[in-house]
């Protein structure tokens, strides 16, 4: 067994041998292989995701929660560490995963499904709390493949939506036109241009705004959007700065002395 250490608070544990696929196509590979290969990127994804799910709603309350893409239960863990949780299922469809998901020691017990998201999204769900963390995503694939099961999250309503959105890994003047066509604006120019256009139309179109968007290096963006028009705080999230947000404890890859 495996120890994570995440955020440098959490323990999350990974109950068998995280080993390399390196002969399986890369859109392919679990996220369990992704951990393991890409243990900065996860760190990085750790603190990104503590900042944005801080002081957004009120953690007073209790919650129930979905997850559709629940990879290996980073979000699970920080969700749990976030709210107070009623009831929480995490779904995923990765067989590797799911079995992940099931043989880990989360604070609340989740209800595991092996299902497929899109299909999942199609039935009705009145989750408080709805997280969403595509491998891969931007305006275009939320309007068009995913179109009806992302707005029937928000049609339902919940208290909180979480997404994720990889179009920055991208400069904007590859995209930037197709983004601002969808988004009804003449133009845009940068990623911060981006995540307002996007926060605009979301108003506009489920009258749902941004009020987090959490910058994972430089291929990631995290979205947290509650009702009503707020303004959106951006906050970036660099590799070099995050090394000790995720690591496995026995392989001391990074000690936080080093840090220091
Ligand atoms: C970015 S990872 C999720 C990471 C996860 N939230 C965590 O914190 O560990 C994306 C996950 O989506 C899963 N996935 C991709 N397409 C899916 C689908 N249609 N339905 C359910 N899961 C899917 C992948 O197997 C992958 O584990």
């Amino acid at each position: 067994m495996k120890t994570a250490r995440v955020c440098e608070k959490w323990d999350l544990n990974f109950n068998f041998e995280l080993k390399s696929e390196g002969d399986r196509n890369q859109h392919d590979r679990s996220y369990l292989h992704f951990a393991a290969q890409k243990p900065d990127l996860v760190a990085c994804k750790s603190y990104a995701t503590e900042w944005l799910l801080k002081n957004i709603i009120d953690e007073s309350k209790e919650y129930s929660v979905m997850e559709y893409m629940a990879g290996v239960g980073i979000q699970t863990l920080l969700i749990q560490k976030t709210f107070k949780i009623k009831n929480h299922v995490v779904n995923e469809l990765d067989e590797g995963c799911v079995d992940h998901l099931k043989n880990t020691n989360f604070d609340v017990t989740p209800l595991v499904t092996g299902e497929d998201a899109k299909v999942l999204l199609s039935i009705d769900n009145t989750a408080d709390l709805k997280f969403l963390d595509f491998p891969s995503s931007s305006i275009i694939r939320t309007t068009r493949e995913w179109k009806e099961g992302f707005a029937k999250m928000f049609e339902s309503e919940p208290k909180l939506i979480v997404w994720t959105d990889t179009s920055v890994t991208y400069p904007m003047k590859l995209h930037g036109n197709r983004y601002a066509k969808i988004m009804g604006v003449e133009s845009i120019n940068s990623k911060e241009e981006y995540v307002q256009s996007y926060s605009d139309w979301l108003y506009r179109t489920h009258r749902y705004s941004i009020v987090k968007a959490a910058f994972r290096h430089k291929n990631a963006v995290y979205f947290a959007a509650i009702k009503g028009k707020h303004e959106t705080q951006m906050k970036e999230f660099k590799l070099g700065d995050t090394l000790d947000g995720f690591y496995f404890l026995d392989e001391k890859r990074i000690s936080l002395a080093e840090f220091m």
